[in-house]
């Protein structure tokens, strides 16, 4: 049947959705897929209804696209849609409250502190430690994203985010290794690709190193010994299932100097343009793009 790549839509990573869904557009066309690209942020909701889609491929990031807001309009529309439901989307999309699930769960995460208009900052560096991360709680791409290093910088760092977002997050910054997982399906058959290492210049992987520049290296499978690996492995899948995930998603890991892996988000739309992870480590696994995308197709359900 016919096939609807979900792409663009309105949120701050507008621009990652639209490199996205075109990848995942033309490689579902070379597997012989029906697709067609459907830009919800420019056709708009009501259209969607009548496009004819039997399934959909959700390659939309950030705020109405990977937070359960489309979710939900396709269980109403009973279309069959790729990756987590609604309560997994809406729980991932809100760093604050997946901590708090993951905490729950006695998975590790870094401290934090959630900041709010009007509070005191001042007791933050010390409940948290430095130096600390400011982030909106609702986005992705490291969009609004400061490392504070001093406490007369947390003030500028908050505002920043609180630009994005009303809730903003402060999170103890964790010195070591950036890692990430790619998890694909759901409950038990859950399965783990190999785990990815991000060398981003100077440390700092922000939107310019994710997306554009060439001098972010990546290494996978990750250069770690084997124990490590299993551990980091095994905490991406429980951190997945506590968030309740399906189909697919990717999870990022920091590790520490002492090899102790700390949960920072879980993606439930991950990136899937050139520069993305998750192909990465399905080409690590042995299996190409076009491969990927057909089986993430493959487990879309309503
Ligand atoms: N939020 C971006 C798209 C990612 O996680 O890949
Ligand atoms: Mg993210």
């Amino acid at each position: 049947g016919r096939v609807g790549v979900l792409y663009g839509g309105s949120s701050a990573e507008r621009e990652v959705s639209l490199m996205s869904g075109a990848g995942v557009h033309s490689a579902l066309r070379e597997a012989g897929v029906d697709a067609h690209l459907f830009d919800t942020g420019k056709e708009g909701i009501a259209a969607l209804a009548g496009a004819g889609f039997d399934r959909v491929f959700i390659a939309l990031h950030g705020r109405w696209g990977e937070d359960g807001c489309i979710q939900g309009a396709l269980e109403l529309l009973g279309i069959p849609y790729t990756g987590s439901g609604v309560a997994a989307c809406a729980l991932a999309m809100d760093k604050v409250m997946t901590k708090r699930v993951w905490l729950q769960h006695k998975l590790p995460t870094p401290r934090f502190a959630v900041l709010r208009a009007g509070e005191s900052l001042e007791a933050v560096p010390g409940e948290v430690g430095l130096p600390l991360i400011v982030k909106p709680a609702h986005e992705g791409s490291t969009l609004g994203l400061t490392k504070v290093c001093t406490p007369a910088s947390l003030a500028g760092a908050y505002e920043l985010a609180a630009r994005y977002d009303t809730a903003v997050l402060a999170e103890e910054f964790i010195a070591g290794r950036e890692l990430t997982v790619a998890v694909l399906g759901s409950d038990e058959t859950a399965r783990v690709l190999p785990v990815i290492e991000i060398l981003a210049p100077d440390g700092n992987y922000d939107f310019q190193n994710k997306y554009y520049s060439d001098d972010t290296r990546y290494v996978c499978p990750a250069q770690l010994s084997e124990s490590v690996t299993r551990q980091v492995q095994a905490l991406a899948v429980a951190a997945y299932r506590a968030v309740g995930c399906a189909g697919w998603g990717r999870v990022d890991v920091m590790l520490d100097r002492e090899h102790r892996p700390y949960l920072l988000e879980v993606n439930t739309a991950p990136g899937m343009t050139g520069h993305s992870l998750v192909p990465m480590a399905a080409a690590a696994a042995g299996m190409s793009y076009s491969e990927l995308c057909v089986e993430i197709l493959a487990s879309a359900r309503c």
